[in-house]
């Protein structure tokens, strides 16, 4: 069968794209650990009540005086709720889901992680501004993914 020269080319270059494209998948994966939007943490999705964090997710003081707060995002309500935390301190996230893969967005702020069964999603952020924030769960996740808000309050 005759192929054109120039169409030979083409096929060529569409392959040789392709092959380029899978190779930096792979060695991104391989060399700069890219992963699930995470540090990779992964905790047992299915017995999260053996978790102390998790098993009752609150806001936590460390001794090292660090903020954190575990959240567990499940259908269709976020654990604990609302969540308050002070105002211009960095505050750490770790959120988990229990069921599906859930959005943690705070409105109006940079805040926005994805709750992942299996993993532990770990942000630190600071809120300058006092006041009532929304937490939007903004990965569909079902019938009620609209009703599925959240409130953190910044004191
Ligand atoms: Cu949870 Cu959408």
């Amino acid at each position: 069968m005759h192929v054109h020269l120039y169409e030979r080319i083409w096929m060529w270059a569409a392959s040789a794209l392709i092959v380029m494209f899978l190779g930096v998948i792979v060695l991104t994966a391989v060399t700069q650990a890219v992963q699930p939007p995470s540090h990779v943490e992964t905790v047992d999705p299915t017995n999260l009540s053996a978790v102390p964090e998790f098993a009752e997710p609150a806001v936590r003081t460390l001794a090292d005086g660090r903020i954190v707060v575990s959240v567990l995002a499940g259908m269709f309500a976020f654990a604990p709720d609302p969540i308050e935390v002070p105002a211009n301190v960095p505050i750490t996230f770790r959120l988990t889901s229990q069921d599906v893969v859930h959005g943690f967005q705070v409105v109006g702020t940079n805040a926005n992680a994805m709750a992942i069964p299996g993993y532990v999603s770990q942000f630190t952020v600071t809120f300058a501004k006092p006041g009532e924030y929304t937490i939007a769960c903004n990965e569909y996740c079902g019938l009620m993914h609209h009703a599925m808000v959240g409130k953190l309050v910044v004191k």
